[in-house]
């Protein structure tokens, strides 16, 4: 969604606000603009469309060292040139960018339209120019406080003030805001990949924190005026983890990182002696771990999805009733809290609302919420109780891939510690662990088996619509597979309970209609083949993703055979290649598989 940058040092701040904005282009958006502090004052270039229009449209002499930009995802207004920010007090001397919705912006606006305000946006964030702009006090830091007294909402803002082009200052309240050191410079960005070419000496602001940041340094403060002493930190980032590498596609980058990627966030965390998991960051002791009677995953669109293969994991391996629901929905439902279930939040960037305010619902409520979480310092990692770090590096093309792996890897570990203080017996532990232990190899077999994974999503991307049917643990990667795939190739793709087809979307079946089904070789393998018998039998065409001890006979048409892992762990490793057909159906399609249309990374308003 709507992404941040702000420079202030010695250089030329234009270049480095474009750079910025490039490399948030990920995220999703719909119109971007700079404002940049000239010695003639604030000079503001916007554009709908891409950051490259946007690079286009800049005016050769925009010659200052310090400013702002803005990548808008449209929330209030329709998506216009006047609409982008940086939005503008009436006299020009403010600039404004801002992510996040206001929600009393219709109330502010016409009290300042009665005062004689001319408004030039239908946007929100205007107001905010115009009430810090009409602010008595004597500097900006004081003005913007003034500000946020007046409004309710979201956001995370970043403000300069020609008459004072020394400093921005910046808010954060519900949208991720962070700051960069640098020598004689700072930045600042709502996401770490806009700023680590420059810097990996960070500083995340809280909710309810403000930030003076000059050239020299930074002060962070509450909205009460008290300092809020921050310290720098190191990121463990670096350049190349947001560069393409020499892919063609953060997709494909990101799917070919996942055996390197595995590996690094099992390290250290396996006992295989005791056949256990080492989790530190839950914060739990073997006890309190016992003390569950029950396990619930929380999460969005994918990330739930990998919620319901953590639940069979803990069923299966801790004999604890789990289950998963989509935060979006739990949230409004004003769910039953219980002290003897352990929550568990799912997200890649950290920053999903919907999860965000999940989370805090369980803990009003008194509830132990543990976070599976990618992004280090974001901000579901920091209101969890603790949690297990996902390690997946950067995710940057907006269909997730290698994090939703990690995520399974997650909760196996998860499973293997509730189980290990239950009755899951050591060689079973051991079993698991050294099932986890193979898996970045495993994922590296499947990868190589690329070339006719691709022919196979060739023949796909024909289709107008698709089934994907698996049954038990092959239904979240079947569930996984239709996303992924409609997500990026904008077919019609519905995932379905292999045992539900006979109930009604059968009648759907001929020979225009194919299914990719789940097969995996465990207990239920012959129903999984009955089904494909009843789909054969109405000349509907089949692509199995199965293991090798499942006859060819029985799948009948193409198929996509995958290492065979310990049957819990199945799902993990059967998901893989759903990412790559979906990938190379959309570049059979010649689509924007980065940055399908619609879409953001990180779904950060409600
Ligand atoms: C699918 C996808 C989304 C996310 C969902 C949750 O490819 O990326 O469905 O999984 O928006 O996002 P996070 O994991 O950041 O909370």
């Amino acid at each position: 969604m709507c992404g941040i940058v702000g420079y202030i040092g010695g250089q030329n701040a234009a270049p480095i606000l474009l750079e910025g904005l490039f490399r948030l282009e990920y995220r999703g958006y719909d119109s971007a603009g700079i404002a940049v502090m000239t010695p003639r004052g604030s000079q503001v270039c916007k554009r709908i469309g891409r950051v490259r229009d946007l690079e286009a449209a800049l005016p050769r002499r925009m010659a200052g060292k310090a400013g702002v930009g803005h990548t808008r995802w449209a929330t209030h207004g329709a998506v216009t040139q006047e609409n982008a920010h940086p939005q503008v007090s009436e006299d020009g001397r403010i600039s404004v960018v801002h992510n996040g919705i206001i929600d009393n912006a219709m109330d502010l606006r016409e009290v300042l339209i009665g005062k004689g305000e001319m408004f030039s946006s239908e946007t929100d964030t205007e107001v905010v120019a115009h009430l810090i702009a009409r602010s008595d006090a004597a500097c900006l830091e004081d003005a913007v406080l003034d500000a946020l007294g007046q409004i309710s909402g979201t956001y995370a803002f970043a403000v300069t003030d020609a008459g004072h082009p020394d400093r921005i200052v910046v808010a954060r309240n519900g949208s991720p805001l962070i700051l960069g050191v640098g020598e004689r410079e700072m930045f600042v960005a709502s996401d770490l990949s806009a700023l680590v070419r420059h810097t990996t000496s960070v500083v995340r602001l809280d909710d309810g924190e403000l930030a003076s940041v000059t050239a020299g340094g930074f002060r962070t403060f509450s909205r009460e005026q008290e300092n809020t002493a921050k310290t720098p930190v190191r990121v463990d980032v670096e350049a190349e983890d947001v560069d393409l590498a020499g892919y063609r596609h953060f997709m494909r980058k990101e799917i070919f990182e996942q055996p390197s990627s595995a590996e690094r966030m099992l390290r250290g965390r396996l006992d295989e002696r005791y056949g256990t998991a080492r989790l530190d960051g839950l914060n739990l002791s073997p006890r309190e771990l016992r003390g569950f009677r029950r396990v619930k995953m929380l999460g969005c669109g994918s990330a739930y999805y990998v919620g319901q293969i953590g639940a069979q994991l803990v069923e299966e391996l801790a004999r604890m009733p789990a289950d998963a629901e989509p935060a979006s929905e739990f949230r409004y439902r004003n769910p039953v809290i219980e002290t003897d279930t352990l929550y568990v939040a799912v997200s890649q960037s950290g920053e999903t609302a919907d999860t965000a305010f999940a989370v805090r619902e369980v803990k009003r409520k008194g509830g132990q919420v543990l976070g599976l979480v990618n992004v280090v310092g974001s901000t579901i990692a920091r209101e969890c109780d603790g949690g297990i770090y996902l390690h997946a590096g950067p995710e940057i093309a907006v269909a997730s891939t290698k994090a939703l792996t990690h995520m399974g890897l997650g909760f196996a570990l998860l499973a293997l510690a509730l189980g290990r203080v239950r009755d899951l017996s050591i060689s079973d532990g051991q079993r698991i662990a050294a099932g986890l232990n193979a898996l970045p190899g495993q994922i590296g077999q499947v990868l190589a088996g690329e070339p006719a994974i691709a022919e196979i999503a060739a023949g796909l991307a024909a289709a107008r619509s698709l089934f994907f049917i698996g049954r038990v643990r092959g239904f979240p990667v079947a569930r996984e597979g239709a996303q992924k795939f409609k997500e990026v190739t904008y077919r019609h793709a519905e995932a379905y309970q292999a045992s539900e087809l006979k109930h009604g979307p059968l009648a759907l079946i001929d020979q225009t209609l194919p299914t990719v089904a789940i097969v995996p070789d465990d207990e239920l393998t012959d129903r999984n083949l009955a089904a494909i018998e009843q789909i054969g039998a109405r000349c509907g065409p089949v692509v199995a993703i199965t293991h090798p001890g499942v006859p060819e006979a029985a799948t009948g048409g193409p198929r996509i055979t995958v290492p065979k892992s310990e049957r819990e762990l199945d799902p993990i490793l059967l998901t893989i290649p759903v990412q790559l057909l979906a990938y190379h159906a959309a570049r059979t399609l010649g689509l924007d598989i980065d940055k399908p249309r619609n879409l953001a990374k990180s779904v950060t308003v409600e």
